[in-house]
């Protein structure tokens, strides 16, 4: 079989500046990325998704790009980026890189053409209009913060759509010269080595709000012609796309196995949270069964948070309240109409073995795992930053001054570090757990050395094995051996039955304390409160 190396990748994302700092003027830079490569090596990484480094106005954290063929000049230089390239494929890690194309900045050289004169050949990378129509306040994505999706532009004499803040215009996809210049970005990264693309936003690049001559399935083709290119540059890279839509929305992005490699598990994850809430393992089940079978190359991107809110608009209003309830009960700690702006730990209330358990299950669910900077050592949030920057604050490293990410004064950092509390740098960072072999770092470096060993989970047949205990969610992987394993999602301990073929037996690989072997007599599994359990399944 053709091997298939995002089935199986261990994916680490991270925003450069917020990572490692070298040269003290407080934000992280490519030189300081590449001086931790030994330590996402270490743990395990062998993919980073690289957030938007690009010359931007920085609007919307680096999602507003002025220019695609550069690095932002606060992080570093091309020649920086070339290195780092090639330090980390000396480890073994390949990179990918935000496509940030759905919009521009509205500083952006073509947006600036566009506006000035209505023949520039740059007015129809943009979508205008002189009468806009009504809209659906459900297209608007930052409520609250814009009130319409369109904005008047007084030097264009018209209005032009965009879908996230009015500094960033969209783009017209059904321009094929807009087409053009998106395949010649995408060129332009593959020669210096990148692993393939996380393609933002993609619902708006394919749905044509606004573009009156859009033809839908010329709009969907572009996928393909995307996928089409990059494939023609570089068999093996990837397009991985960020794309929150209904079940039965999901097949336009997967095509039939021609159009991305990968989507973003939004719908497993809104319900994992769920079965968290409620400690049963059903409706995980659910979610498991509501997904569409998958092309034979296509594949999920699991994972339990990412740099934006943890959306819960797949679920309904009283479910999407259990939720909140459970997790996030002030205020303060919800964020547009459906969101969530906190990292995992302290949603857990700093409980370890309940965080293990919400990652031990994250990377046993069928697909790839994804982890987040700062994930590995179990950072908290700094609820004090406005909108989604409590959850993207700078990588804590060790006890130094700014958890020794960047020698700079505290009030020149591009974003404060937590400093205090239960999740300061004092206590939560990379050096001091390192030397603890009981730290949430060296456990989750087991993790992913046993993620490794079992690539039945990347590529492997599912099953939903059922137990007598609703709180246990059991699933099965299969390829050519078969994986095991048992999560229980409740606090207090249990033990399980499960119904195996009389010749199959059951051997521990992982879990969260030394079990006794199983006695496949009696059949009976234990399992400690928010206990976890991976088996190989052996022929007797
Ligand atoms: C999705 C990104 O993840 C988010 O951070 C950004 O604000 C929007 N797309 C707009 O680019």
């Amino acid at each position: 079989m053709k091997k298939l190396w995002y089935k199986n990748a261990i994916v680490y994302s991270l925003d450069v500046e917020t990572f490692m700092d070298s040269d003290g003027d407080g934000i992280g830079d490519f030189q300081g990325l590449t001086k931790c490569l030994d330590h996402l090596s270490g743990i395990g990484i062998t993919c980073l998704w690289l957030l938007p480094f690009y010359p931007s106005p920085n609007r919307d954290n680096g999602y507003d790009v002025m220019d695609y063929y550069n690095v932002d000049p606060r992080l570093g230089t091309l020649g920086d980026f070339v290195e780092f390239m090639h330090q980390a494929r000396e480890r073994g890690i390949r990179v990918i890189v935000d496509l940030v194309v759905n919009h521009t900045s509205i500083q952006h050289p073509w947006f600036q053409a566009a506006r000035k004169d209505k023949h520039s050949k740059y007015r129809d990378f943009y979508v205008w209009s002189e009468n806009p129509p009504k809209f659906e306040p459900k297209l608007l994505m930052f409520p609250n913060v814009e009130d319409s999706i369109w904005e008047y532009d007084a030097q264009a004499g018209a209005y032009y759509l965009h879908h996230f803040y009015k500094e960033q215009p969209d783009l017209n996809i059904s321009n094929p010269a807009v087409r053009e210049e998106i395949c010649k970005i995408m060129g332009f990264w593959l020669e210096l080595g990148v692993s393939g693309f996380r393609i933002d936003a993609a619902p708006f690049l394919i749905k044509g709000i606004g573009i009156k001559s859009a033809d839908r399935e010329d709009l969907q083709g572009f996928l393909s012609e995307m996928r089409e290119f990059v494939s023609s540059r570089r068999g093996d890279a990837v397009l991985l796309a960020e794309a929150n839509v209904p079940p039965e929305q999901i097949s336009a992005y997967f095509g039939k196995g021609d159009k991305m490699h990968m989507l973003f598990n939004f719908l497993l994850n809104q319900y994992m949270f769920l079965a968290l809430a409620r400690r049963e393992a059903c409706i995980l089940q659910d979610g498991l069964k509501t997904l569409p079978d998958l092309p034979g190359i296509c594949q999920w991107l699991n994972f339990v948070r990412h740099h934006d809110e943890l959306a819960l608009d797949r679920l309904s209003q009283t479910q999407q309240e259990e939720v909140f309830q459970a997790f996030a009960p002030d205020e303060n700690m919800r964020i547009y109409e459906h969101g969530i702006r906190r990292r995992l730990p302290p949603m857990m209330n700093g409980e370890r073995r309940r965080i293990e358990l919400v990652y031990s299950l994250m990377f046993s669910l069928p697909g790839t795992p994804l982890l987040r900077y700062g994930e590995e050592i179990g950072m908290g949030e700094d609820l004090s930053l406005p909108g989604r920057n409590s959850v993207r604050t700078p990588m804590q490293w060790s006890d130094a001054p700014n958890g020794g990410f960047s020698n700079a004064p505290a009030n020149a950092l591009v974003r404060s570090v937590i400093a205090e509390g239960e999740y300061g740098y004092q206590r939560v960072n990379v050096a001091t757990e390192q030397r603890d072999p009981n730290s949430l770092i060296n456990w989750m470096e087991r993790l992913i050395r046993t993620r490794k060993q079992c690539q039945e989970l990347g590529i492997g047949s599912w099953q939903i094995l059922e137990t007598d205990e609703p709180c246990v969610f059991a699933h099965c992987c299969e390829s050519q051996r078969a994986v095991v394993v048992l999560h229980n999602l409740a606090d207090r301990a249990c033990s399980v039955t499960l119904k195996l073929q009389d010749d199959k037996c059951l051997i521990d690989v992982f879990g969260d304390r030394q079990y006794e072997p199983l006695n496949n007599d009696s059949g009976s599994i234990p399992l400690e409160a928010y206990g976890y359990r991976w088996f190989w399944m052996n022929q007797m």
